[in-house]
């Protein structure tokens, strides 16, 4: 198993794909789509255009469908939720399709669409994708972060690093597909005690500090209280993996 990290879709080499895609943002798409899925949700289908989200949910009941809609941290005003978590309560998601347009995201999670293995990840879940990865042993994997609009983000590189610290054998180097892990690893190591510290000094964290959602930032450092995933079962939708 090779492992690669790109701290954003556009890092990513144009024309290749990998066997195994680990999409994560964790403030907070992934996150959220991994919430939905283990509170019930049946399906998340991601879109970058918020238009085509509503013209798509409306073909449902409106008692079976629910959208969730982000642009720059706040919620988008035709959808029913902003892209917190936080609102993804069993009560609320469960037995709906979830339909979800955010910022970041939804485009890396388009970057990725063809992989033959798509999974969500998050520091809220890593540690199901790495026992996962370990058993099924793709070829290439790839941890891809959303970043913000084309730029790094830190929440984003050290669960890639929470990852690839469970799989990538430092004195091997055969399993290390770029700089990048090596130092994704690092970050990881010198911040996984204190996650809510890093977050809150990320970029997006001070965005969503601003919007007073602390508590979201909360949320997404708790490590592995969740044990499943999202896997994409058909372009652009995620359904929960069943062990
Ligand atoms: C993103 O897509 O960049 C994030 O999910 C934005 C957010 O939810 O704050």
């Amino acid at each position: 198993m090779k492992i690669s990290v790109y701290h954003t879709p556009e890092s990513t080499p144009d024309h290749d794909i990998p066997d195994c895609a680990i999409v994560i943002d964790v403030l907070r798409a992934t996150t959220t789509i991994n919430t939905a899925l283990n509170n019930g949700a049946k399906s998340v289908k991601a879109f970058s255009d918020v238009d085509l989200l509503l013209a798509e949910s409306n073909l449902l009941p409106r008692e079976s469908r629910l959208t969730l809609g982000e642009r720059g941290g706040k919620k988008v005003d035709s959808c029913d939720l902003g892209n917190s978590p936080l609102d993804c309560s069993s009560e609320t998601v469960a037995n709906k399709q979830l339909f979800i347009s955010t910022t970041n995201g939804t485009r890396a999670l388009q970057r990725v669409a063809d992989a033959p293995i798509l999974i969500t990840g998050a520091i809220i879940n890593y540690s199901a994708v790495v026992n996962y990865l370990q058993q099924k042993q793709p070829e290439t994997v790839w941890l891809l972060g959303s970043g913000w609009e084309g730029g790094y983000s830190l929440e984003d590189t050290v669960c890639a690093g929470a990852i690839a610290s469970g799989l990538v054998d430092l004195s091997n180097v055969e399993t290390i597909g770029n700089d990048e892990v090596v130092s994704s690893i690092s970050l990881y190591h010198q911040w996984k005690d204190n996650l809510l510290g890093l977050f809150r000094l990320s970029s997006h964290g001070q965005r969503l500090l601003k919007l007073n959602l602390d508590d979201d930032l909360k949320y997404c450092s708790e490590p592995n209280i969740i044990s499943n995933f999202g896997i994409q079962t058909e372009k652009g939708v995620l359904t929960l993996y069943r062990q």
